[in-house]
Parts: structure tokens; sequence; C-alpha cells
């Protein structure tokens, strides 16, 4: 029975998704690049959604086995077709009639047989997220995507107040992110300590309706999507966000002429926030990364500059470049960030920001023991920068790209720069009446775009914690912080790991060592996207 129409039988809109076995990495990426251009609806990871599956494999059961489908009464009403059909689709610019020629057949009887269907793979999974790998791209995107609006939801409304509802949203869709199959059974996460009730709830309904209605209906309500959009510009948290609304406001152009009492962040966030709307992508956060390297060298040579952040977690996208900063030679790093300010807005490369001094010391590690506060002490400047609109697009050579700068030589009296000094002209600007205002800057004609950066420095002796602290994810911080405080009884920051027992701090010259002091396996990077 096919179905001519761009549509399945109960008229769902066609949603492919492509089973790369056998299928080359470039042509996959040409197949599916293609296929968005021509506006056909593909997605990266197989999920209730799909209407289609389209393969390279030769028979129905392999393809199951691919997708780690062991109901498969989850494929009913799915097409299992050839890549040929899939490929004529996008010649053609639209969904072509499904032929019998184009369904992937059954195995010959002899060959295989299908896997039983009582055998639905459980969940075994660990009590803590740093426990176990969580990939960035999973099987459960679906339902995972759908409990984090609901985090959001209540972060948005218990803003201000302790963030337990919110995190139990956040500890299911964990859960789930790291399962190496997709759930299409709800009886699979029953009895799953982090996966309470509303959270299979919206996961059952799902898996029957292919949305959940209170996430449709929370998309949909104005005052999360104006909080949503508000809480993302710079300097604005929810609680503020929550206040504009109340306020009345209703867009970002609304705010930046009502809203009364702005800080610097918020004044430059909405003049820039068109700018500041669109994701980092992964090109520009390099491009930056090498160019503020090679600032970085010439001021302090032997300097260490890792992108952090999501991108050091594999994402390709973000919303803004985290730069950690250190020196081998303890004592180097100090006095480093404001004469790289200095020469950076001397390369035109800096907007706005803050410089804010180092305010650690050792009772910060031993004291305050508490793990709810994820504000790090460390010395950080927290800004906008220029970025050139060549950066988005081609990969810069930082070496050439200093003759295009404003001024080539290194500027005068920054050996002896410190941050009493440091002063940026734009906040000079700021203050002065009659200067330009943000809004000027952002409406004049200019090459380049506005992009959220944070530079911190770390002294050698704690880069290791700074740099797993700075990597995130957010959420993994909070669940090993936890997990450290609570069956070791010992306090991890990015600043360092405090031995209650022993009362002292446990140095660490890798993130590896720093795993091995809390007694877990190593996970790289791209295994803490909780
Ligand atoms: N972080 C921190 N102290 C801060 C700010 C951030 O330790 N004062 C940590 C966060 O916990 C996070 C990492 O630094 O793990 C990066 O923060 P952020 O840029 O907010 O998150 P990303 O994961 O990089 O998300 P995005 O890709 O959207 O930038
Ligand atoms: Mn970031
Ligand atoms: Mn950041």
């Amino acid at each position: 029975m096919s179905d001519p129409e761009a549509s399945t039988s109960e008229s769902k809109p066609v949603v492919v998704y492509i089973v790369p076995t056998r299928i080359q990495k470039k042509r996959l990426k040409d197949i599916k690049s293609a296929a968005r251009r021509k506006k056909l609806s593909v997605v990266e990871s197989f999920c209730p959604k799909v209407t289609h599956i389209v393969s390279e494999l030769d028979n129905r059961y392999k393809v199951a086995r691919k997708l780690k489908i062991v109901d498969y009464s989850i494929l009913k009403g799915i097409e299992l077709l050839r890549l040929t059909w899939f490929t004529a689709c996008i010649k053609k610019a639209e969904i072509l009639p499904v032929e019998d020629e184009h369904r992937i057949p059954e195995p010959p009887p002899e060959a295989e047989s299908a896997p039983p269907i009582e055998s639905l793979p459980q969940i075994t999974t660990t009590e803590w997220a740093c426990q176990r790998a969580t990939p960035l791209r999973h099987f459960n995107e679906i339902f995972c995507n759908a409990l984090e609006v609901l985090q959001m939801k209540a972060e948005f409304i218990d803003s201000g107040q302790d963030h337990l509802r919110s995190l139990a949203f956040r500890r299911a869709s964990c859960v789930l992110k790291s399962l190496p199959f997709m759930i299409t059974n709800v009886k699979q996460v029953k009895g799953q300590k982090d996966i309470g009730g509303h959270s299979r709830q919206v996961i059952k309904e799902i898996l029957a309706e292919g949305f959940a209605t209170e996430v449709e209906e929370t998309l949909k309500d104005p005052w999360f999507q104006k909080v949503k959009i508000f809480s993302t510009i710079f300097g604005v948290g929810p609680a503020t966000a929550k206040i504009w609304v109340e306020q009345g406001v209703n867009t970002v152009a609304e705010a930046l002429v009502k809203c009364e009492r702005k800080n610097w962040m918020v004044q430059w966030g909405l003049a820039f926030h068109d700018d500041l709307k669109e994701q980092v992508q992964l090109i520009e956060a390099e491009n930056l990364t090498a160019v503020i390297k090679a600032e970085a060298e010439r001021i302090l040579p032997g300097v260490i500059v890792t992108l952090t952040g999501g991108f050091r977690r594999g994402k390709s996208a973000g919303h803004d470049v985290d730069l950690l900063f250190s020196h081998p030679e303890e004592g180097k790093e100090v006095n480093f960030l404001p004469k790289l300010l200095t020469q950076l807005e001397q390369r035109s490369l800096i907007l706005c920001g803050k410089l804010e001094k180092s305010s650690y010391g050792d009772r910060v590690l031993s004291r305050d023991y508490n793990t709810k506060g994820h504000m790090d002490h460390y010395e950080k400047w927290i800004g906008l920068m220029k970025l050139p609109k060549r950066f988005c697009h081609e990969k810069i050579n930082p070496s050439e790209y200093r003759f295009l700068m404003s001024n080539n030589a290194p500027v005068r009296g920054i050996e002896t720069c410190t941050a009493d000094d440091y002063e940026p002209h734009s906040k000079k600007q700021r203050l002065c009446e009659g200067e330009p205002t943000p809004l000027s800057f952002a409406t004049a004609p200019r090459t380049w775009i506005a992009r959220r950066v944070d530079l911190v420095i770390a002294p050698y002796s704690m880069y290791h914690y700074a740099l797993l602290g700075w990597t995130g994810s957010k959420q993994f911080n909070r669940d090993i912080r936890l997990y450290s405080q609570k069956t070791l009884n010992q306090k991890l920051t990015s600043h360092g790991l405090w031995n209650f027992e022993q009362n002292k701090k446990l140095p660490a010259a890798s993130e590896e060592e720093i795993f091995q002091h809390l007694n877990l396996s190593y996970l790289k990077p791209s295994d803490r996207n909780c």
C-alpha cells in the first residue's frame, strides 16, 4: 500500500532518517545537505517523528538491528526504503510515491530470524551521571528536548528559589541521553530512580502521539516565549526577564526603549541582541581563539590558551566563546589579562566588557561548603568582542591577520599594565555624556559582529580543575560536585579538590588525575554532555 502523498497514511509530515551504515561519510553529508536545500526533512537520529527510514542495508532485520530496535511494533507505519528512493526524491525536490521496488525486503527465511520481541533492552544505569558517558548525539533526542523544555519552564517559574523541580527533568533527560538505544516502550523506564512520574508521563505521551501536550502548550505560551527570549539577553537572567514580562514588555525592541536602570551588560546586550541571538559557530570560535592566542603568545611566551565550554565538548555552535589561559610557570599569569585586553583593544577586537580581579584564597576551597554557588574566583573578563565578518566563513591565519589589523605594533606601556590601569575605551565612552551609545555602535555600518566572550585566567596549580569546570557541562559540574560531596566527603570546585578527612587539597596534573582522585573512570570532554 504505497502512499503517493507527501505524508503517511495518518498524514504526518514526512520525516526521513538515513541509516548511515554502508554510505560513505562524504556522500551521506552531501545527500543530507541536498535534501535540506530541497526542503526535505531529514533528522540526525532515529526518533518517533520519523516516517521514512532509508538505508543501503539489504534486509529489514539488519536495519532494525542497526537502530537497536527490538520491539518491531515501533516500526509500524514507518516505510523502510532503499536509498535510491530518497535520492530520486531529492532530484525531483519532492517526496515521490513509494513503489514496491523501493521497499527493503524481509530477509530470506533461512538466513536470519527476528530477535525475540519480549527482550526490550532494559536500562542499566549508574547512580551518578559522572559515572557514565553522556555523548552529544544520542538515541533519545525527541524525549530529551521535550523534558528540557519542561526543565526550562520550571526554572523560569521557580527562578530565585531552589531548582529541584527543574533539575528533576534534567536528571531524567540525562539518563536517556546516555542510553545506547532509543526508548520504545515506557515500561523500559519504570523503576528508574532518576525518571519520575511526570517525566515518565511525558515519555509515554510522546511514544503514543509523537508529542507531549504540556510541552507543545509551553512552547506556544507567550509568557514562556518572552521569558525565554529575554533571558538570553546578555546580562539578563530569568528573574529580570520575568519582571519585564510582568511590566508588559513584549519584545526586545520594546525593552530597549522601556526598561529603566539597565546595567552596562544589559545596555550592550539589548543593543546587540540581533548579533548575539545567533549562535557562535565553531569556525568563528576557532578563528577568534587563533588570533587571541597569537596576541597572547606575544605578550607571554609559552602561555596556554584553551577553547573550553561547549566547543570543547564537541558542540558545533554555542552562545559564547570560553577561553582559559594559564602558564606552566606559576606566577607568570599575574597581570597578563590586562595586557592582553589592552592589546586586543588596540587590534579593534574589543567592544565592551568588565575585568574582574581574582578573589581566590585557600579559604575558598575548604570553607563555603556548599555546591550551589557555581561562580568561581578566577580573574576573568566577561564581555563582547568584535568579530570581523570574515571570521564567520574562512579559516584565518593569525600571522596574516595581524597585517590587516589597525595597528601592528605592540601597545606602548603594555609591559607595566595592571588591572588598575586597564579601562576599555568603550567603558569611557559609555560614561561620558554625549558620547556614542551602544545602540549607535550597533546601528552604524560595520564590518564585524558582536560575540560574547569569557576570558579566564588560572594559575597553573589549579589549571586542570579550571579546565574541568570550564568545560562543563553545567549539569555535569552539578553532578560531579554533588557526587564528590555525598560519596567522598570532598569538595570539588573549579579551583581544586578539598579532602575534609585529611583537611588538605589534592593537587592534579591532568584532568585524568582528578577523575582518579574521585574514583571515577575518565570521561573525555565529549562524554560530559549531560
Ligand atoms: N562556568 C563556570 N563559572 C562561570 C561561568 C561558567 O564554571 N562563572 C562553567 C559552566 O558551568 C560551564 C562552562 O563554564 O560548564 C561554560 O559555560 P557556558 O559558556 O555558560 O556554557 P557552555 O556549556 O559553553 O554553553 P554554550 O555552548 O551555549 O556557550
Ligand atoms: Mn560557552
Ligand atoms: Mn561562557
